[in-house]
């Protein structure tokens, strides 16, 4: 923002901004803070691959003095399939342009806790921000999301609020206020403090493996159901899936939904009804797994 003359602080004195995203983004992004008529979202196209792999396209129809302040919006998790952009093709294209790297890592960011999945993020490290949950991995109450800014004055600069009736400790190494959009809040930090003391870094890291793990179960299984096709290679703890025709697939999911047997959510993927499995929760077994697969069997009987 300094480099376009523009004020820092505050997002609402803020330019309009470019946003550059994968189509596969989830919409957050676009929703941000106090938007103006001249937002924009370039839409390149993605895939369900191993990869999402948009880099290349980002950038090359990309006039940076004609556009103004741009971020790149790189994606850590696909809510659908849990693929990854290849954040450092990403991060070399975004080099030296002056714009903003940021990932969403709602829940892909947990996989740096683990040694056998850290190199999907191989390059997050060149970003200038990124953004997790702890409520979705962590199992800690809505809504502890976590922003993580490289650059600690911009991050200030652009949340910190003056106001002549506040409070503040002249002795205070680090002001709440500094560094948040909301004034008043609850201590979320110390659930997510908690988790974190009681699993330790190997509980984090065997957290997310076995849930990862899970969903290849689950995707083993399923396969062998009648038509069914699994349309993501499984990198982490997704698994999309559908059926041989679009009635069968809405109707085995209403069947298994309506049983409570397991529990997951409808889609839509390249514009036909998919279904989409998310293992994130601590209590998951390998027998829910297969209990969850039976019960589409049992649904397709
Ligand atoms: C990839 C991704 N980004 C962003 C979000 C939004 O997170 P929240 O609902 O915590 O704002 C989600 C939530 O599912 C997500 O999966």
């Amino acid at each position: 923002m300094q480099g376009y003359g523009w004020p820092t602080t505050g997002t609402s004195k803020r330019p309009s901004l470019v946003s550059m995203c994968s189509v596969a983004l989830h919409e957050t992004p676009d929703i941000g803070p106090p938007h103006d008529t001249a937002n924009r979202t370039v839409n390149c196209s993605s895939s369900p691959g191993p990869r999402v792999r948009v880099a290349a396209c980002w950038l090359t129809s990309w006039n940076r003095a004609a556009s103004g302040p741009t971020i790149v919006c790189a994606q850590a998790g696909e809510v659908n399939t849990g693929v990854f952009d290849d954040l450092g093709a990403v991060a070399d294209a975004v080099e030296g342009t002056g714009a903003w790297l940021h990932v969403d890592g709602a829940f892909g960011l947990w996989a740096a806790a683990a040694p056998a999945l850290r190199h999907l993020l191989a390059g997050s490290e060149r970003a200038d921000s990124w953004a997790t949950d702890a409520h979705k991995w962590l199992n800690v109450p809505y809504d502890c999301g976590i922003a993580f800014c490289a650059p600690p004055d911009a991050h200030r600069a652009s949340m910190t609020a003056q106001a002549a009736y506040y409070v503040r400790d002249p002795d205070a190494i680090r002001e709440p206020i500094d560094w948040t959009p909301e004034h008043s809040r609850r201590a979320r930090a110390i659930p997510v403090y908690a988790a974190l003391r009681q699993l330790g870094r190997s509980g984090v890291a065997d957290l997310v493996e076995r849930s990862c793990a899970h969903a290849r179960r689950f995707a083993t299984g399923v396969r062998e159901l009648p038509g069914c096709e699994v349309l993501n290679d499984v990198v982490l703890n997704q698994v999309l899936f559908r059926f041989a025709d679009d009635a069968t697939t809405t109707g085995a999911l209403a069947a298994v939904q309506a049983g409570g047997e397991a529990w997951m959510s409808g889609t839509e993927w390249d514009g036909r009804p998919a279904i989409r499995l998310s293992v994130s929760s601590w209590r998951t077994t390998e027998r829910d797994v297969d209990r969850a697969v039976a019960a589409f069997a049992a649904a397709l009987a």
